[in-house]
C-alpha cells in the first residue's frame, strides 16, 4: 500500500514516524514547500507532482487548513483514499463539496480527531448516564507568543482559535457524545470568546451548544490558564456521571470515584487502512464532522473575542495567564453557564446564532 503525505513539518513530523512505523506501507513521498530535514521519503515541494510522480493509494493532508480542500480534491482526482487532518474543512459548503467528490470518486475521508479512536471514548459512548441532563468539556492549557507566531494563519480568524483548533477535540468529543446520547443535531449555539493578546481569535471561550432534544452541552477551555487540566468530558445525569479525560484515555464510569487508564487507541491510518482491506467502519469518517463544521463556520462569523487586560490578565514574558480561570471553567462546567451568567466583572454578552444544517 503506497501513503504519501503533503505538510511534512509541524504535526507532519507525527504522520512521517507513524507512516515509516508501519511495516507494511510504503512511504512513497512528501510534499512541502519548506525544507525537510532527514526525510524519510522522497520530497516534493508541491503536491500535485508529488501525485503524479508516486501515484499513492493514501494521502495524509497535515497541512494548514485553508488548504485542506483544495489538496483533498487533488488527491481525489487521483484516486487516493484521505487522512485529513482536523479541522477537516472550513465551512459546511466545502463539506458538501468534498462529501460529493468522495462519492463521485468512490473514495473515502478519514479526519484525525484521534481521540474517537481511543477504547476510553468507547466504553464512555456505551456508558452514558441515561437520561443525560449535560455534557461539558473543559481543558486548561497555556501557549504562549511562540505559539501565535509559529504559522502565518497561527491566531487568524476562521481558521484558528481554541475552540477550534488546539481544543478542537474537546468540541468535537463533546458534540459526538450528544449524538452517542441521541440527542439529534446541534442546534444553538451561545459563546463568550476573550483573547489575551492582540490575535483575532480566542484564546479563552465557553460554548453552550443546544441539541434537538433540548439537551445541552459547555465546553469551557482555555490557553491561558493555571492548572493544568488536559481535556475533561463529563456526561452526567440522575444515574450519576461519566468522565473521560481524552488525551489521555483515562475514564471513570458512573459510581467510580477516580480516573482509571484505559490503554488502546486506534490508529487512524491503520483503520482507513483496514477500511480499504477488509471493509472495516472508519472510525472518524468526514460526514461524523459536520456538526463540528457547522460550530466552525458560526465562530468565524463572530465579531472579535473580547480583548481581556489590565487586572484581568497576569502578564510573564511570553506567558498569560488569567488569575482564577480554572475556577471559573470548572463552575461554568458544573452549571452549563456561561461567564456573564456567572456575574463575571470581565465578561460580555455572548453572541448566539442558530447553527446551520
Ligand atoms: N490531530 C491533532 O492533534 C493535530 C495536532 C496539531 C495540528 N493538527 C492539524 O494539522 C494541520 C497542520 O498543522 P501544523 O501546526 O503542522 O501547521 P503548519 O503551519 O506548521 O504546517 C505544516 C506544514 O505544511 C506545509 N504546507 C503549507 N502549505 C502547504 C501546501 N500547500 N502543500 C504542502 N505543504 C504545505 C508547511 O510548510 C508546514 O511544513 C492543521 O490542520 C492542524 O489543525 C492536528
Amino acid at each position: 500500500m503506497k501513503v504519501a503525505l503533503v505538510g511534512a513539518n509541524g504535526h507532519g513530523a507525527w504522520h512521517r514516524r507513524n507512516i515509516s512505523e508501519k511495516s507494511d506501507l510504503l512511504f512513497v513521498g512528501m510534499a512541502d514547500p519548506q525544507p525537510v530535514s532527514s526525510p524519510e521519503a522522497p520530497v516534493f515541494t508541491d503536491h500535485r507532482t508529488l501525485l503524479s510522480a508516486t501515484r499513492p493509494d493514501v494521502v495524509v493532508i497535515c497541512t494548514p487548513p485553508p488548504t485542506h480542500l483544495p489538496i483533498a480534491l487533488d488527491a481525489l482526482s487521483y484516486g487516493c483514499d484521505l487522512l485529513l487532518e482536523k479541522p477537516p474543512v472550513l465551512s459546511l459548503a466545502d463539506h458538501v463539496t468534498l462529501t460529493d467528490a468522495l462519492t463521485a470518486s468512490g473514495r473515502v475521508c478519514q479526519v484525525g480527531f484521534q481521540a474517537l479512536g481511543s477504547a476510553a471514548w468507547s466504553r464512555f459512548r456505551d456508558a452514558l448516564p441515561t437520561p443525560l441532563t449535560g455534557i461539558s468539556a473543559v481543558a486548561s492549557w497555556k501557549r504562549d507568543d511562540t505559539y501565535y507566531a509559529r504559522a502565518s494563519w497561527a491566531g487568524r480568524r476562521g481558521v484558528d482559535g481554541a475552540l477550534v483548533n488546539p481544543l478542537a477535540h474537546a468540541v468535537m468529543q463533546a458534540l459526538a457524545t450528544g449524538t452517542a446520547a441521541g440527542a439529534g443535531r446541534p442546534r444553538q449555539l451561545a459563546v463568550e470568546r476573550y483573547r489575551t493578546r492582540e490575535i483575532e481569535v480566542d484564546d479563552t471561550a465557553f460554548a453552550r451548544i443546544t441539541f434537538d432534544t433540548g439537551l445541552q452541552l459547555l465546553v469551557a477551555v482555555t490557553l491561558a490558564g493555571e492548572d493544568f487540566i488536559a481535556g475533561e468530558i463529563e456526561a452526567r445525569g440522575p444515574g450519576g456521571r461519566a468522565l473521560l479525560e481524552y488525551p489521555t484515555d483515562r475514564l471513570a464510569l458512573p459510581g467510580a470515584a477516580t480516573l482509571a487508564s484505559v490503554p488502546g487507541r486506534a490508529d487512524l491510518l491503520t483503520n482507513l487502512i483496514n477500511h480499504r482491506a477488509d471493509g472495516k467502519p472508519l472510525l472518524v469518517p468526514l460526514s461524523a464532522t459536520a456538526d463540528f463544521t457547522a460550530v466552525l463556520e458560526t465562530l468565524a462569523g463572530a465579531p472579535l473575542p473580547h480583548l481581556l487586560s489590565g487586572d484581568t490578565v497576569a502578564v510573564d514574558g511570553p506567558h498569560r495567564t488569567i488569575p482564577g480561570i480554572n475556577e471559573v471553567l470548572v463552575k461554568a462546567a458544573a452549571t452549563l453557564s456561561l461567564p456573564s451568567e456567572l456575574g463575571l466583572s470581565w465578561a460580555v454578552p455572548p453572541y448566539r446564532r442558530r447553527l446551520p444544517s
